[in-house]
């Protein structure tokens, strides 16, 4: 009260009953703007096709670029309003929504503009990160270089103009970009002064999180394959380890991100959902909260910071994900006796009130 100027100290008083109260959820790592669905390819997988086999035979990220080259902005926007309003239900007051589904010039700026508008139809916070390098699209098959000069980075220049980057994101993989392509995009962000993010060592090392730490990375996403030196650079860093337990499970994989050596170094975890059509099609915070837990062994202590003040961090808000003076006023209020219940259920949604910047929503 000491820090709340006098005149604002006239306050509603709410009994919350003794509920938990949190901060809203952060959901900092998601593709939730696509077209169509890969739910033949989750058939192909699970009679033994691999997620970077279904990719080289065509399939894969780029089958929903071209569901989302064809898709209308209307469609796009009510497709991905669905799942928005799944996290919502669930406490989500700040989600991070990438483009990269589009790969030409047009349709990422089309699914940027989607996503910025979601934050003018829900009460709710919208970050957007360009994600040009997220696969290679048909027509430069074999010239990913030319892709980069002639798509990727005049995009990222056309997105910025108006407005529509938070971030820029890649996706460093043998079926992707290598490091010194995503150096490239990096060089190029860095000139438009945006900090920059990674989908690194998800399938495979390359190396990823040491270049986006050197490059001062707001976060290294995914980390399967990551190493203790890994851990150490984007300790000196301070970037933020973001975990995505959704597509750890919807890919079956079964290398552990370097959990220890993460927590050995400091590095701050956070946790998301990578909603995508592809690797994770998931819509709950709780359930990556309890998938954290279960499949990674977090503490739920460490699962509910993953949701809050660290996935604020990987994203670059220092004014979110704690309650505390300073913060904006993103609040869940639970049905719970104690914080480890939001990770310990599978599939109930304990969520009483949530409050978007100072409005009960
Ligand atoms: O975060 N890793 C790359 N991007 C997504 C998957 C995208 C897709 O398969 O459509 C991910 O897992
Ligand atoms: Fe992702």
């Amino acid at each position: 009260m000491a820090d709340i100027p006098e005149d604002a100290r006239e306050v509603d008083a709410l009994d919350m009953e003794g509920r938990l109260l949190t901060p809203g959820l952060v959901d900092c790592h998601t593709h939730i703007v696509h077209g169509g669905n890969r739910a033949s390819e989750f058939d192909m997988r699970l009679q033994g096709a691999s997620y970077e086999e279904i990719a080289q035979a065509g399939g894969g990220i780029v089958a929903t670029v071209a569901a989302t080259r064809t898709a209308s902005e209307t469609s796009l926007l009510e497709s991905a309003l669905r799942r928005v309003d799944a996290l919502i239900a669930e406490g989500m007051t700040t989600i991070e929504i990438k483009s990269g589904y589009g790969l030409d010039v047009e349709t990422e700026l089309k699914m940027l503009r989607v996503a910025r508008r979601i934050a003018t139809l829900r009460p709710l916070r919208v970050r957007t990160s360009f994600l040009g390098a997220h696969s290679v699209p048909e027509e430069y098959v074999g010239r990913s270089d030319a892709y980069l000069d002639e798509v990727c980075l005049p995009a990222l220049d056309a997105a910025y103009d108006e407005g529509l980057v938070d971030a820029v994101d890649g996706f460093c993989e043998g079926i992707a970009f290598s490091t010194e392509q995503i150096q490239r995009v990096f060089e190029k962000a860095c000139l438009l002064g945006v900090r920059v993010k990674l989908h690194a060592e998800q399938l495979s090392w390359l190396g990823g999180a040491a270049l986006a730490a050197s490059f001062d990375a707001l976060s290294c996403d995914h980390l399967e394959y990551a190493t203790p030196a890994d851990a150490i650079a984007m300790a000196r860093s301070g970037s933020v380890a973001v975990l995505l337990p959704g597509a750890f499970y919807f890919l079956r994989e079964t290398k552990l991100p370097p959990l220890d050596a993460l927590r050995a170094n400091g590095v701050a975890m956070a946790l998301a959902t990578d909603c995508n059509p592809g690797s994770s099609p998931l819509t709950s915070l709780l359930l990556s909260m309890n998938m954290a837990c279960t499949l990674f062994r977090m503490t739920p202590q460490e699962a509910l910071a993953g949701v809050t003040i660290h996935g604020a961090r990987a994203l670059g808000l220092a004014d979110v994900g704690q309650i505390k003076s300073g913060q904006k006023a993103d609040l869940a209020v639970w049905d719970v006796a104690h914080p480890a219940e939001l990770s310990y259920r599978i599939g109930f949604n304990p969520l009483h009130l949530r409050m978007f910047e100072g409005e009960i929503t």
